[in-house]
């Protein structure tokens, strides 16, 4: 079957955003994400296929037309606008993976709602932090949820509204009310706002080394970008069953798990359970998934479990396999092409990029261990510390983008300056650090940041050390990324305790799950490391570089500002 690109060096030579739409038949004069996810599919004939096949936490199966996701996100966008909720405002999505949460994503952005997708294991101070920032209006969650939302009431006043979709006998407090596709009624009509390209869409918060996670401002014009992403690297088809593992609270998981396919009308599985081996096979079995887009850990853990266990599935009907969100190291390629007999291939982008810029492509060599190369249409280098560009093959540098396209994020909520930062010399600096080999393909290097990447979740060690001090025995502490075989790396802390407090395995355990239920089960320390002080520049910033060196038993390199009183 030929692949949806075509010949990919022909497409690097002649392709350019602007002719996107075009590619796709998009129409020039509509931008609402909603309406083309669905209404759109709907209008070309296509209401009666199977737009999502949902499989709950217990096992049983729903199917969603894409007539069924018009009506049904007609209900939210009404039901929100029955709120008094105007463009722009944001709301809030804490859910877990359930089908109010990709339905009333639509419904938001069909009412010109910015809609926030929060991970359903946030704890309340990440929950609170995320809100506050961005002067949330109203949340979508649910009954379990409903009672961690409560806890930060009082600290978020603009929470006005907080919409439950199964409440069941939950008795409401004030500012409460259910909304949920039991009850829902369908709407036939609704006129969608009628987003502009810069209209904003989606706000995703996004770790960084300093400060708390920042909002990443996407729009509405970011959709061709997604689409055509989700066309030639993804070469989702027509008749394809489409899987993405990830949850919407990442990136991943809007970009590639709602838009970007729903805007091609693709069919996509969703597995309210997360990862549990045989529920994946089976699931892969059973729905007989074509397409599956997953992460290098998930894919680390399946090659643990073995070849023989992959055996006892059906897993003929893949046909397509990519991974994002940290390196995928050459084993797992090899792996998968000998055990599924189809190799993943590597996507490279971030949420600031809204959509794949550095891919591997069907019908192009894979090289074990690189990224791939830049997507037509995208122009990336790396550049050296004075943010020129280094044209000698495989010589490490920062990577970097050339500015605009479409999905790029537009601003960091409310801290201009921040976004301002990320770009030099005409490039947006990603923060990672990469070389590009003789033949153009690029292999990541490493962050160029103190950011810790987990199972292909970014968590800010300012966020987790901010996190640590308010536990009563904590004076100071960092955290670091500490290499782990599956997932890449798990978060260490080193904690200098207050007078009065001893180190003991109980205390370890207590400073453990307070930042489990503060922030997240990703954020919470694997281990703890209690020192009597931290290294320290003069100026008192911690050097988590010397940790990290010390960690890995690598040379500390430069300590000239090193404070060692
Ligand atoms: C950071 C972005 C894009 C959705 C997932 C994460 C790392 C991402 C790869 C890859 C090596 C990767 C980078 C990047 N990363 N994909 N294929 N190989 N590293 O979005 O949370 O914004 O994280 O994840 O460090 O900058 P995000």
């Amino acid at each position: 079957m030929p692949s949806n690109i075509g010949n990919p060096e022909e497409r690097r030579r002649s392709f350019s955003w602007s002719d996107a739409r075009k590619e796709l038949g998009f129409p020039e004069d509509s931008h609402n994400i909603g309406w083309y996810c669905s209404d759109r599919i709907c209008d070309l004939g296509m209401g009666e296929k199977t737009a999502l096949v949902w499989e709950t936490a217990d096992g049983r199966v729903a199917r969603f037309t894409f007539n069924d996701l018009r009506v049904y996100s007609n209900a939210y966008a009404k039901h929100l606008s029955g709120l008094g909720l105007r463009p722009g405002d944001r709301v809030a999505v804490f859910l877990e993976r359930v089908p109010e949460l990709y339905i009333g994503m639509l419904g938001g952005m069909k009412a010109g709602l910015i809609m926030q997708p929060l991970f359903s294991a946030f704890g309340e101070d990440a929950l609170e932090k995320r809100i506050s920032n961005a002067e949330t209006s109203a949340i979508l969650t649910c009954r379990k949820l409903t009672f961690r939302v409560r806890k930060i009431r009082e600290r978020c006043p603009s929470l006005r509204h907080v919409i439950v979709c199964d409440p069941g006998d939950l008795s409401f407090q004030e500012g409460e009310a259910a909304f949920g596709l039991e009850t829902a009624k369908p709407v036939e009509s609704f006129a969608c706002y009628p987003a502009e390209p810069e209209t904003p869409s989606i706000l995703h918060y996004t770790s960084g080394t300093t400060g708390m996670p920042k909002g990443a401002l996407h729009v509405h014009g970011s959709l061709p970008a997604q689409a055509l992403t989700s066309k030639w690297v993804l070469d989702i088809k027509d008749e394809d069953i489409y899987w993405c593992t990830a949850d919407p609270g990442w990136v991943t998981g809007t970009s590639y798990g709602i838009i970007g396919p729903w805007a091609l009308g693709a069919t996509q599985y969703v597995l309210e359970a997360g990862f549990i081996i045989d529920r994946w096979y089976r699931a892969i079995q059973d729905q007989k998934i074509t397409v599956w887009y997953s992460a290098p850990t998930a894919i680390r853990m399946l090659m643990k479990e073995g070849e023989a266990k992959a055996k006892q599935y059906d897993l003929s009907s893949l046909r397509h396999l990519c991974s994002v969100g940290e390196p995928l190291n050459p084993e797992a390629v090899v792996w998968s092409e000998r055990v599924y007999g189809l190799p993943f291939h590597d996507t490279w982008w971030q949420t600031e990029t809204g959509c794949i810029q550095v891919t591997n492509v069907p019908g192009m060599e894979i090289r074990p261990g690189s990224m791939g190369k830049a997507f037509p249409g995208v122009t990336a280098a790396v550049l050296a510390h004075d943010f020129t560009e280094i044209c000698e093959p495989n010589k490490q540098g920062l990577l970097a983008l050339k500015p605009p396209w479409p999905s790029m994020f537009r601003t960091y909520w409310r801290n201009p300056s921040a976004y301002e930062s990320k770009f030099k010399n005409g490039w947006y600096l990603t923060g990672d650090r990469a070389r590009i080999d003789e033949d153009g393909f690029y292999w990541f290097m490493g962050r160029d940041d103190d950011v810790i990447n987990t199972a292909g979740h970014l968590v800010g060690p300012f966020e987790i050390e901010s996190a640590l001090l308010e536990h009563e025995a904590v004076a100071e502490s960092a955290a670091i990324g500490k290499p782990d075989p599956v997932n890449m790396e798990v978060v260490k802390a080193f904690v200098a305790l207050k007078a009065g407090f001893e180190p003991s395995r109980k205390l370890e355990m207590s400073i453990m799950n307070f930042i489990r239920k503060k922030l997240s089960p990703l954020a919470m320390p694997q281990e703890i490391e209690f020192v009597e002080k931290l290294p320290k520049t003069r100026s008192g910033k911690i050097m988590r570089r010397v940790l990290r060196a010390q960690e890995l038993g690598q040379e500390v390199g430069d300590l000239s500002t090193l404070d060692d009183n």
